[in-house]
């Protein structure tokens, strides 16, 4: 069994990129800039800005991050939405979700330009996405696209199976994998929680995504040997053996699966560290102008 080391790739394409930066820079080109909207107080949500607020730094991008109270009006972040769409200092920009309650997220993400949508949650870059064309992709499904091209993963004719259909992961993965393109070219099952033997649809699986938001999902007798297995799951289990008396465990039951996968990702330290790298590579694409001349 291989481990796919997502946070060692991460390390190196965040290498990489601050590479490239340094170049715009010297070339007196330009320092890319990302910026964030975040609205609230939801602790999950300031972990994830701070996150990629650090990556931008490591790297060498600029971030701006708007911090807004709870109370915003729907009003007041569409206008700072309209506000960072036609400023030209901003490369790309995100909207931290969720949002509160009393805003509507789908006018917000669809008020974004599709050219700054970093994101890749725009209809316009979803659906070009869908049709093969230049796009944004969302930071999820691109993490995994970029894990499976630097592992070498073939696709051409599998049969990949994705567990769970969200409009940020299993959705956009099943199209991204049946693509006419590398990775891609595969033969795609989407399974969602109204699909019914998952188990003899998950065991015909080369390549096993496992998207749903629960814990230990996926067990041995659902894997195929040999498969590889990619789980997308983050939960927070109490634990004696760590300091901060949790430890995270993913939407596979890694310990008894990856004694039949022949590749499989941990968590933590397999999809999670790709996300951040994802936006990074958007905001990077977004700088030269890449997807929208
Ligand atoms: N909330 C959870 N994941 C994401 C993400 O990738 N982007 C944004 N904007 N919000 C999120």
């Amino acid at each position: 069994m291989k481990l796919i080391d997502g946070k060692e790739t991460a390390k190196l394409i965040k290498a990489e990129i601050a590479k490239e930066v340094a170049k715009m820079i010297d070339n007196d080109d330009k320092n890319p800039h990302l910026a964030a909207v975040l609205v609230g107080d939801d602790p999950a949500s300031q972990t994830y800005v701070s996150g990629k607020e650090k990556a931008c730094k490591e790297v060498g991008i600029i971030s701006s991050i708007y911090r807004l109270p709870f109370e915003t009006t729907e009003k007041e972040v569409l206008e700072l939405v309209e506000f960072l769409n036609k400023d030209a200092e901003i490369d790309g920009f995100i909207v931290q979700l969720p949002l509160p309650k009393h805003i509507d997220e789908n006018k917000v993400i669809q008020s974004i330009s599709p050219s700054k949508d970093v994101d890749g949650f725009h209809p316009v870059n979803i659906g070009r996405m869908a049709l093969n064309l230049p796009s944004y992709i969302s930071a999820t499904p691109f993490g995994i696209l970029q894990l499976m091209e630097r592992y070498h993963i073939e696709t051409e004719g599998k049969q990949v199976v994705v567990l769970g259909r969200s409009h940020i992961v299993g959705s956009p993965m099943s199209i991204l994998l049946s693509r006419k393109a590398y990775p891609g070219d595969a033969t795609v099952t989407l399974c969602h929680s109204r699909t019914k033997n998952i188990k003899e649809i998950t065991k015909k699986a080369d390549i096993l995504i496992v998207a749903l938001g629960q814990k230990g999902f996926v067990t041995e007798d659902m894997v195929k040997k040999g498969a590889i297995v990619i789980d997308v799951g983050i939960h927070r289990i109490p634990s004696l053996e760590t300091k901060s008396g949790f430890r995270l465990v993913g939407d596979v039951d890694f310990e008894n699966v990856s004694k039949k996968a022949s590749m499989i990702t941990p968590v933590p330290g397999g999809v999670g560290p790709m996300t951040i790298v994802s936006l990074l590579l958007n905001t990077m694409k977004a700088a030269k102008r890449e997807i929208y001349l």
